[in-house]
């Protein structure tokens, strides 16, 4: 096979938060991946870089009273810990505020605008919209920052783009009574020019109706996309025919890169929405990482067999495959070569993704814990395949493919035959094997093309099982030779060597197959065995080891129990609208709680301390409702959950979730009084969507003092009744 040169990237965070596991999980697909090609000996260049601009981060800046640069700056020193930590080798990580990407935005914006008429003229295109400006923050407020009441259910405090209480879609010009996120005032409808791509020129919907068509993105994926050129959602619900310009710009005070001649007459500049520029971040990250090596990036790109290789979310399809590549192709320059969609990551069941109850999976907690990067890694690539699916980390099921398949069928293959190679052997292996050993090392090798193959393919669950059952048949090959039964009589020296010397190459054929998986663990076994692991096509045997060393621990339930333990503080530090490529998104932050232990205020009551000093204006905002129980039921998958009808005299019931089961049996909660939220925003959880929170309370360290209590009024407390 001809090297292959790749460019690989995986989707760019937003600079407003520290990475949480479906980060970690879309950078250990890519990494796998990348990693794989290079044992093939291809060329790969992985690169990664923050996407630092838009209102949310400038917002964010504000509030902590530092400038948007110092901002980022401070997330992007934190990004290194969880990097190694995993394992994760990208070449270069950069930032779409540097200089190559103000740079490359702006030459990609005057292609677009200067296409000469003979090719069809500009896809660049001014228009004059109304949009909701804040009078008091002087500045148009993205939708997600302007509040209001539903025009259709008219639950109040909802985002100016959907209600999240009845799920319809609308323009912010829809909501009664609108409101700025930001200062609270009543915004105004002003006039502002604006800058469109022009995504629904005939060239661009012919353009993309073949590159979306033609094998670059997987067939659900591509499937999804051709929607898109028949139907669209408009903001205020309707639909219309086709693709729809793209605003690509946002006026000052903005933190993002200047649109070129636009500060002209006195004016100020615009800015193009972080959308535009974030995927330039890829070529920007590329031109640095090139830059550094001295290597000229024109020349790099032009290369034809250049591939261009993305990993990203299922929920920034639209950007990758209609957005981008039409930028790109329209400025005269290379479009990629695969999209590659992952789902979401759910952990138990979407149980623990609240921030109130627990934090999903903590990436650096895990690490703290001692837990190793490779459990998870190859837990998840157990997982992972080529189709744009959501995947869950279950715990019970992390520690049986950890313990039993990996730990358990694979690693003690070398435990069982080393320790007699080197009291016996002296760590010799012998070149030639009784003919079953024989058979079964060919079988092995010859599964080289196939695990290859789904390896390149993304299909790592189906290239874990292959090495799996490969390493299941050397363990019943083990079970018939029973090597410490021949080791009782030196008559069977010769049967004992061959036995464990099958057992060491077909253990160091297998190492090399997970080693896209399993870096560090494979550098290991190279150490202990000699053979070359980061080398695809090595095929020389084994022919003597080096002491064993034990080579990985197993998972406790110790662990598990710790890394799900819920955080100590609750405090929600998330930013409107800056939402995630990789969702889970409601994890808390570890960037923003103090060192690890610090708010456990032991000898205090339940064990916390109480939480800062909130304005009655801010407990007014929690709508606290009496509700009565009529019906509660087991939920089936759940041990925790509990479902609860509750009645809160809105002439309708609502459905809520609760982790109490451990503490309630469902009858004995039925016609009972409880204290809910009421306001609290719906939630999709696996089982259904929890409508509000019934209050419980619990010591904040479980394991210390267990129990959880719902809370219950005194007699004459009706349904309905508000909580003052
Ligand atoms: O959704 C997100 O998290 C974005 N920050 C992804 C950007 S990917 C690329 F275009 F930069
Ligand atoms: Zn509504």
């Amino acid at each position: 096979m001809s090297q292959r040169q790749l460019f690989v990237t995986t989707a760019l965070p937003y600079a407003n938060g520290n990475f949480h596991i479906g980060h970690i999980m879309e950078y250990i697909q890519a990494d796998i991946w990348v990693r794989y090609q290079r044992m093939q000996g291809h060329q790969v260049d992985f690169v990664g870089a923050d996407d630092t601009h838009g209102a949310p981060i400038m917002i964010a800046a504000e509030k902590a009273g530092i400038t948007p640069q110092q901002f980022v700056a401070n997330i992007a020193a934190g990004r290194k810990p969880y990097l190694d930590g995993f394992h994760i080798a990208f070449d270069n990580w950069h930032s779409t505020d540097a200089p190559e990407n103000h740079e490359l935005a702006r030459q990609i914006y005057r292609d677009l605008r200067d296409i000469p008429a003979s090719q069809g003229g500009s896809l660049i295109e001014r228009r004059t919209i109304e949009q909701f400006f804040d009078p008091e923050k002087n500045m148009f407020l993205p939708d997600r920052f302007i509040k209001g009441e539903c025009p259709k259910c008219h639950a109040q405090d909802q985002y100016g783009d959907n209600c999240e209480v009845c799920g319809a879609v609308y323009a912010p010009t829809d909501l009664i009574n609108p409101f700025s996120a930001l200062s609270g005032a009543k915004p105004e409808l002003k006039s502002s020019e604006h800058f469109f791509f022009k995504l629904s020129d005939p060239r661009c919907v012919a353009f993309l109706q073949n590159w979306t068509q033609d094998g670059k993105l997987q067939p659900e994926v591509a499937n999804k996309v051709k929607e898109w050129f028949s139907v669209r959602s408009n903001p205020d619900g309707t639909t219309s025919e086709g693709l729809g310009d793209w605003d690509i710009s946002r006026d000052a005070p903005y933190f993002g890169i200047e649109i070129p001649d636009t500060a002209i007459d006195g004016a100020p500049a615009k800015y193009f929405y972080v959308w535009l520029d974030a995927p330039v971040g890829y070529l920007a990250s590329l031109k640095n990482l090139l830059d550094q090596r001295g290597v000229n990036y024109e020349a790099y790109m032009a290369n034809p067999n250049l591939e261009q290789v993305h990993f990203i979310g299922k929920d920034i399809v639209t950007f990758h495959t209609l957005f981008w590549p039409a930028m790109l192709h329209f400025s005269g320059r290379k479009t990629p070569d695969q999209v590659n969609v992952h789902g979401f990551l759910t952990v138990n069941n979407g149980e623990k993704m609240s921030k109130s109850r627990g934090t999903g999976l903590d990436p650096l907690k895990y690490l703290s814990l001692g837990m190793n990067p490779e459990w998870l890694r190859y837990y998840l690539a157990t997982k992972l395949s080529a189709r744009n699916e959501d995947i869950d980390f279950n715990a019970e099921d992390f520690m049986a493919r950890v313990n039993s398949d990996l730990i358990g069928k694979f690693v003690n293959i070398a435990s069982r035959a080393a320790g007699f190679l080197t009291k016996r052997f002296d760590g010799k292996l012998t070149p030639t094997f009784d003919a079953q050993g024989a058979a079964l090392l060919s079988e092995i090798h010859a599964a080289k093309d196939s695990i290859a193959h789904a390896y390149d393919a993304r299909e790592y669950g189906k290239a874990a099982r292959e090495i799996m059952l490969l390493a299941d048949k050397v363990n019943s090959y083990v079970d018939q030779h029973k090597p410490w039964d021949l080791a009782k009589d030196s008559a069977n020296n010769l049967a004992l060597h061959q036995v464990c010397s099958v057992l060491i190459n077909a253990f160091a054929a297998l190492s090399r197959y997970l080693a896209p998986i399993l870096p560090s663990l494979a550098q290991a076994v190279e150490a202990f065995v000699g053979t070359r692991m980061n080398d695809w096509t090595h095929t020389g045997p084994v022919t003597q080891i080096h002491p064993y060393q034990h080579l990985m621990q197993r998972v406790t339930p110790e662990q598990l129990d710790a890394l799900f333990e819920p955080p100590v503080i609750t405090e929600d530090k998330s930013v409107p609208g800056g939402g995630s490529s990789t969702a889970p998104t409601l994890g808390t932050d570890v960037s923003s709680l103090p060192p690890e232990g610090a708010g456990l205020a032991l000898g205090r009551p339940g064990g916390e301390s109480i939480a800062p000093t909130i304005s009655i204006d801010d407990f007014a905002k929690i709508d606290l409702r009496i509700a009565q129980i009529v019906n509660c039921e087991a939920v089936e998958g759940s041990v925790k959950l509990l479902r609860l009808t509750l009645d809160v005299g809105e002439g309708k019931t609502r459905n809520v979730f609760s982790g109490i089961a451990s503490m309630y049996k469902p009858e004995d909660l039925v016609g009972k009084l409880t204290v809910m939220v009421a306001n609290l925003a719906p939630r999709k959880m696996k089982f259904g969507v929890s409508e509000g929170m019934v209050l419980a309370a619990s010591h904040a360290d479980e394991k210390a003092e267990p129990g959880i209590y719902v809370l219950q009024p005194w007699p004459g407390a009706k349904p309905g009744m508000r909580i003052h």
